[in-house]
């Protein structure tokens, strides 16, 4: 049986920490960390594939995937970059054994763009394959994880941020929304098989827990895996499961992985996405740095605003940016349109260009894309609103 790297770190790195030497110091100033529960400095993706063993998403799977429907801008332009299982799944799929989806939120507050990226995502696959979804709102999580939040809270939030989910546009006879602390009948059970084969020490190389963890800390993982396994739970059956999610969320689908092989399971097959970058600069868009963040309940006012203080790769003064032209590369307002908001190739193309060349300025991409955000949230606000019509049909209950 192959072993997955449970060691976060690539086999090709032994000697960047030795000590003294320039590689060293520059390797140390440059590193970056992504866990499920902190994402720091700038991240390496493809170092990321190598720490934690997955596959990039090259041109043959491209290609095969654009033989089930258009290619989603996401997979294209690669920001669905990496995964796990996926000829495997695939093969399966051609062969008349579906996959169902499982992907999930853990609600500590409210949503913004970022978040929604890999659900956008995971639509276009529940469209393609006409997959079953099974949307997991961890509460639960939240609550271990964070000391400033009570279970009433995360509770509250998880159906305000299913409203977001439904808002998207998912298939209410497909998806079913599943919250930790209300369907803990459904998945208490799976969640014992998964937590009788990982040990503590698993689980501390993994994640890094130490002794002063709480050790709901150190049984999560569990219930999160459990969901992978959902319809041999509801329906006793070994269907595949395909899992799209942000890439900091991969170690727990290597422990479920290693958990399935030994239940005689199918391992959860994986496509990864890089993180939303954040308006401020950096590398993920997170709620705890202000400003940095869309809301989907924010005004056109404050969309405006948040756009005009963006970081862009404009220079100094507009005659430095005429005769040198602006850096697309760095600008929060071009990754944007980048990875969502601009689903023209071509149009693309040409902003970077004429971005480059001095042509365009940043006053004007900035108006630009304030337009299409207001818009795009005009129309989210509105189905967000319908669904608090349709969130009791889009509920796993535990009485089904
Ligand atoms: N842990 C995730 C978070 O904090 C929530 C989650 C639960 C999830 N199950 C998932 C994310 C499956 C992706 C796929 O947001």
């Amino acid at each position: 049986m192959r072993r997955e790297n449970y060691f976060n770190k690539s086999p090709g790195r032994k000697h960047l920490f030795s000590p003294g030497t320039f590689s060293a110091q520059r390797y140390i100033m440059n590193d970056f960390k992504v866990t499920p529960w902190e994402v720091t400095g700038d991240i390496d993706y493809d170092e990321l594939i190598v720490r934690f063993g997955t596959k990039k998403i090259d041109d043959a799977l491209m290609e095969r995937l654009a033989g089930y429907g258009p290619v989603h801008l996401l997979l294209r332009r690669g920001i669905v970059y990496s995964q796990r299982d996926m000829e495997w799944i695939l093969n399966e799929y051609d062969k008349g054994n579906k996959f169902f989806l499982y992907t999930g939120r853990g609600p500590s507050g409210n949503i913004h763009l970022g978040h929604l990226m890999p659900w956008i995502f995971t639509k276009y696959i529940q469209d393609t394959f006409g997959a079953n979804l099974y949307f997991q709102m961890t509460d639960d999580e939240k609550f271990l994880f964070n000391d400033s939040l009570q279970l009433k809270d995360t509770n509250r939030l998880a159906y305000e941020n299913a409203l977001d989910v439904i808002a998207l546009g998912f298939d209410v006879k497909k998806t079913k929304i599943v919250v930790d602390t209300e369907c803990i009948d459904t998945l208490y059970p799976m969640a014992l098989e998964v937590a009788k084969r990982v040990t503590f020490s698993t689980t501390k190389a993994v994640f890094g827990f130490e002794n002063s963890n709480n050790i709901g800390e150190i049984f999560y993982t569990s219930i999160q895996a459990a969901p992978a396994f959902m319809e041999k739970i509801l329906y006793d059956k070994a269907t595949p499961c395909l899992i799209p999610c942000g890439i900091d969320q991969d170690p727990h689908f290597r422990i479920t992985r290693d958990v399935a092989a030994m239940m005689g399971l199918p391992k959860p097959a994986l496509l990864h996405t890089k993180m939303f970058p954040g308006l401020t600069g950096g590398d993920k868009m997170s709620s705890s740095v202000p400003g940095s963040t869309i809301y989907t309940t924010d005004s056109p006012k404050e969309v405006k605003k948040k756009i005009g203080n963006a970081f862009t790769g404009g220079a100094v003064t507009v005659e430095e940016q005429r005769k040198n032209g602006g850096k697309p590369e760095v600008c929060a307002v071009y990754k944007y349109n980048f990875f969502l908001f601009e689903s023209n190739d071509e149009v693309l193309a040409d902003l970077a260009d004429r971005c480059r060349k001095g042509e365009v300025l940043c006053g004007e991409c900035k108006k630009a894309l304030t337009e299409k955000l207001v818009k795009f949230l005009e129309g989210h606000q509105e189905r967000r609103e319908k669904a608090k019509d349709q969130i009791h049909d889009f509920m796993l209950h535990e009485n089904l």
